[in-house]
């Protein structure tokens, strides 16, 4: 692991300070607050599938004029990105019901929805990440009308551009979790996307079967998660097909 100045750690990473000013390293570890018991559970290989997937998907995004946080892939775990001022909200997109919504409005999960449905959480651990309005980010000032504005539309660009993207892999893109940064560059503010896009922030499922391929199915077991994160990676051609990822994170022909 590195030695470099800790920021922060979360759930999933660890912010380290980055290599070159402006910049911070994002690693990503291999546990999961998503196993069957809402306890702490450790996916393995876990961190160094989502560091591909995530460099992968927003690799595809900044090609169609998305701008995101990440600079490059540094190694197995680890990612520079650019530090940005992350806005306190939490931005999910639904195309099929499923989760909390199926739980809070009693609907059948895999009821596709009429139209996408976006949603707005704050980003607090301690209150649980509560639901929110638009009136309650603007008034509040977690961010600027036009900065909701450009959230909205982005994550409508995003969901539009991934639904196709997984779509042809042979995964329904059925909800997904971003979060956006505040970016200086000079004198020019600019909304990015920030953390990361992986199993871990959205629901896949294989679009015959209905398999889930993200981390709904560490409620199983988590060499059942761990696969799943492979097969996604496989999927997206980020992985060789025959290939796993072992605890380390060395990839080997099984
Ligand atoms: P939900 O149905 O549990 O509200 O989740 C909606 C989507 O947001 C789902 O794809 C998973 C993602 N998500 C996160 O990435 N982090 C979180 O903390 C939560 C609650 C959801």
């Amino acid at each position: 692991m590195s030695r470099r100045r800790r920021i922060y750690e979360g759930k999933a990473k660890v912010i380290y300070e980055g290599t070159e000013p402006g910049t911070l390293v994002q690693y990503f570890k291999d546990d999961s607050s998503h196993d069957a018991s809402g306890d702490i559970a450790t996916i393995t290989g876990k961190g160094v599938l989502n560091n591909r997937i995530s460099e992968h998907l927003m690799t595809r995004l900044a090609e169609i004029g998305v701008p995101t946080h990440l600079v490059r892939r540094l190694n197995m775990r680890e990612q520079l990105i650019r530090e940005v001022e992350i806005i306190p909200v939490q931005v999910v997109v639904r195309n099929i019901v499923a989760g909390s919504l199926a739980k809070r409005l009693g609907m059948e999960e895999g009821t596709a929805l009429p139209r996408s449905i976006v949603e707005y959480y704050y980003k607090s651990d301690e209150l649980g990440g509560p639901m929110i309005s638009e009136e309650h980010i603007t008034a509040f000032g977690w961010a600027m009308p036009q900065e909701l504005d450009d959230m909205l539309s982005m994550a409508l660009r995003v969901n539009d551009f991934l639904s196709g993207l997984f779509y042809g892999v042979g995964i329904r893109l059925v909800d997904f979790q971003l979060e956006f940064g505040r970016l200086w560059q000079g004198e020019e503010l600019r909304i990015v996307l920030a953390d990361e896009i992986s199993p871990d922030s959205c629901r896949l499922w294989d679009l015959e079967t209905d398999e889930r391929l993200d981390r709904d199915r560490a409620r199983l077991s988590m060499s059942e998660a761990a696969e799943a994160y492979q097969e996604v990676a496989r999927r997206l051609g980020i992985l060789p097909q025959s290939d796993v990822v072992d605890m380390h994170g060395r990839s080997h022909a099984s």
